[in-house]
């Protein structure tokens, strides 16, 4: 499917935000937008808080201070549902002493049909509820809830639109996501997505420059291209180009200094890009390669369509080709029918590919997918096998960390550090946080930094003057 970009409808949510303003303005009223959950609702997040601040909005720091939040939510696991319900609780005593406020739910949760009846049950306070298919729409729907005084819900199943041209505001003035496509049509057996964001729909590649350039114009030095499966971009549009032709393009901008991209499923990653990466030192050493499980009878019931050994190949192949890449990845212990000997299999892959991190997670049963309705494992095994693999894990990329000890590398510089406000702090190529002297320019400027001492996952450095 194509996401058809629709200019009328960007530009009557513009019409309702300025028909918000003009009950905002003048007020001193705030917003916070709470985020959960992945770097694409890091996006959708700015984009919320964008239009709110074109309402007039200013920015809250606290809960307590805000006379509107936003949670976008997230499903993956379940621990991020209990975190909400944890935050809406609280609410419940704010709500009390501020009967003005405004809560609203967004994200990947609000498409679960029983969350929505939860929430209406025991949660009637909450004023607004969209989906992740209609987004953009959030600004209509302000606008409903204030002048109505009634609660909105208001939850698509499936869209084929992407509204651009919305006003956004980015969390970090130098560096952004940029979304390449939306959807996921993988559907690996444990995971929610592909029911919460839909079909897989890649955004037209002018559009994507556009944003690009915009985000420059702007001051931005770093990108982030997002999707769920960016290896498959381009699937369904007119013009025929690969992620890797998209991935140079946006390199290719003269004012932007790293491109990065998140995520790649291995079984779509082609020669072209690691090719492409490889040629091109703008775009970030650094590729997010979910292995999931190592073993391939546990590969195949999640229906990922590779084996430990092709995975370990071309991860290899990944690190042959492309001098000092880190490769990251997701994995998950506990999935149902797994065994010892099926995470000993996921231990020798990390073994061998040697992650620069990975997130290990205990397998979660998402309601409606096919892997919840298989015969579920004790906490007590999984927690194990989960020690066992986390342990692998810590070990390989503490190696891994210290390899670039006493070498001189870029650095884009973020921001202050927080423990240490004397100092700086930035991200290698490779993703690695490094803190060094504060000398020359401050947070967007890529300085080159002397990594003197690497401490467990990251660096101290200083600033390197030949
Ligand atoms: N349980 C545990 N982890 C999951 N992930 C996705 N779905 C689940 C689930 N049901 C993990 C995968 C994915 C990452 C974003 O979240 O490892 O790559
Ligand atoms: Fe979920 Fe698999 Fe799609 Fe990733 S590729 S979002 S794990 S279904």
């Amino acid at each position: 499917m194509t996401g058809k970009n629709n200019e009328a409808e960007s530009k009557r949510q513009r019409d309702y935000i300025d028909k918000v303003r003009e009950t905002v303005e003048g007020k001193g009223l705030k917003y916070l937008v709470v985020t959960f959950g992945c770097q694409m609702n890091e996006r959708d997040s700015e984009k919320i808080a964008g239009a709110l601040r074109e309402m007039g909005y200013e920015q809250a720091f606290r809960e307590e201070d805000a006379d509107i939040i936003v949670y976008n939510t997230c499903t993956v696991r379940d621990n991020a549902d209990k975190r909400l319900y944890g935050r809406l609780g609280v609410c419940k005593a704010y709500k009390t002493s501020k009967k003005d406020m405004l809560i609203a739910l967004c994200g990947c949760m609000m498409q679960e049909e029983q969350v929505i009846e939860k929430i209406g049950r025991s949660y009637p306070y909450v004023d607004l509820i969209f989906g992740t298919h209609n987004i953009y729409k959030f600004p209509e729907l302000l606008y409903r809830r204030l002048s109505s005084g009634s609660r909105i819900i208001d939850i698509w199943k499936e869209t084929g639109d992407i509204v651009e041209d919305l006003p956004t505001l980015r969390k970090y003035p130098f560096k952004t996501g940029i979304n390449i496509m939306y959807g996921c049509d993988n559907f690996c057996s444990y995971c929610i997505v592909p029911y919460v964001r839909g079909r897989e729909r890649s955004r037209d590649p002018k559009e994507i420059l556009r944003e690009a350039e915009r985000a420059a114009d702007d001051g931005v030095v770093e990108v982030m291209l997002l999707g769920q499966n960016v290896n498959s971009y381009g699937k369904g549009l007119d013009t025929k180009v690969t992620f890797a032709e998209l991935l140079k393009e946006v390199a290719s901008i003269d004012r932007i200094r790293r491109v990065r991209f998140m995520t790649s499923h291995p079984k779509d990653l082609s020669p072209e890009l690691i090719r492409v990466i490889a040629d091109n030192e703008k775009i970030a050493r650094h590729i997010h390669l979910p292995l999931q499980s190592g073993s391939d009878r546990i590969l195949k019931d999640m229906n990922r369509h590779y084996t430990g050994e092709q995975f370990t190949g071309l991860a290899l192949r990944i690190r042959a080709e492309i001098p000092d890449v880190a490769i990251t990845s997701d994995i998950i212990v506990g999935f149902p029918g797994e065994t010892e000997k099926d995470v000993d299999d996921t231990i020798a892959v990390i073994e061998k590919v040697r992650f620069d991190g990975a997130f290990t997670f205990e397998y979660s049963p998402r309601t409606g997918t096919p892997a919840a309705s298989m015969e579920q494992l004790s906490k007590e095994y999984v927690q194990k096998n989960f020690d066992r693999v986390l342990g692998t894990v810590q070990r390989v990329s503490k190696e891994q960390a210290a390899r670039f000890e006493g070498r001189i590398m870029e650095v884009l510089t973020e921001g202050e550090d927080e423990k240490d406000p004397s100092r700086y702090t930035g991200r290698l190529s490779q993703n690695t946080v490094v803190h060094f002297t504060k000398s020359g320019p401050g947070p967007g400027a890529m300085v080159k930094v002397k990594l003197d001492e690497c401490a467990g996952f990251y660096y101290n450095g200083t600033v390197w003057v030949p």
